[in-house]
């Protein structure tokens, strides 16, 4: 039976968080060089949109490169760099066809200056779209984000305009990089790898955790709904007993 018609949507997640993963295993797999993996990903990222958007889940984030990935060498920094402003530049039709609004998380002023201006451009021409949000993390670490938190917070005890102990969970994440974005209730991870690698720390606190064998470049939307089925199947507890839930 055709899964997407197996999904409840008045239970669909609002937000869904992709950690991109096995590009270059795919790659290497065909006797290809590591960014021909990357740049079939492109394929990927175009029908998990479309198909997030389809849905209605209302945000997707799609870790694209993370504080650490600078440590690559540069002829394959250089090139993701490249396939991003490339990527941003053609899908801006799509993006205000579907009326899906781009933002993005992460040292964003650290990125490429080419870089830098495609995203903006992207994200200024598509600010007004109410559809879905598609949230690229991009020069981003969990543990960046929640260091620029502590430091903006513990300036604020500092100039006495809020004293430690009346910091909250909420004020926290108002401080993140994803301030006014839901915390995501489903974590996609593609390549078989189980690891967060510095993603969303704080967001997932209560997300499901989702990870498949299937390599980025060959993630398509069935999978995707598998995915969600997964979710679908699954008791949310959040420290309360089974039967709790069950009963209201
Ligand atoms: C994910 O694929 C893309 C980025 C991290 C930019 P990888 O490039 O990590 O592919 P593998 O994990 O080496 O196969
Ligand atoms: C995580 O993938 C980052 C992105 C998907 C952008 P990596 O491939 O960089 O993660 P590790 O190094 O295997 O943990
Ligand atoms: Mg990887």
């Amino acid at each position: 039976m055709d899964l997407k018609t197996q999904i409840d949507l008045p239970r669909l997640p609002k937000h869904i968080a992709v950690i991109m993963d096995g590009n270059g295993r795919w790659a290497k797999q065909q006797g290809k060089p590591r960014v021909f993996g990357h740049k079939n990903g492109v394929q990927s990222v175009r029908e998990i949109t479309e198909a997030c958007a389809e849905l209605g889940v209302e945000y997707l984030t799609l870790y694209a490169f993370s504080t650490e990935n600078w440590s690559r060498p540069a002829f394959e920094v250089n090139a993701l760099m490249t396939l991003l402003v490339e990527t941003v530049r053609k899908e801006i039709k799509t993006l205000m066809d579907n009326n899906i609004r781009l933002t993005s998380i992460g040292d964003i002023e650290k990125l490429p200056s080419k870089t830098q201006k495609a995203l903006k451009e992207g994200m200024h021409a598509t600010k007004g779209n109410k559809r879905m949000t598609l949230v690229l993390a991009l020069n981003y670490s969990s543990r960046w984000e929640i260091r620029n938190a502590v430091q903006q917070l513990s300036s604020k005890v500092g100039r006495n305009e809020l004293k430690s102990e009346e910091i909250t969970d909420a004020m926290i994440s108002e401080h993140l990089a994803t301030k006014s974005i839901p915390d995501p209730e489903l974590l996609i991870r593609t390549s078989g790898e189980c690891r967060i690698s510095n993603f969303l720390l704080w967001q997932i606190a209560y997300a499901e955790l989702y990870f498949t064998d299937v390599f980025w470049p060959e993630f398509r939307k069935n999978n995707l709904y598998e995915a969600i089925l997964d979710f679908q199947n699954r008791e949310r507890r959040f420290g309360k007993t089974s039967e709790q839930i069950v009963t209201k």
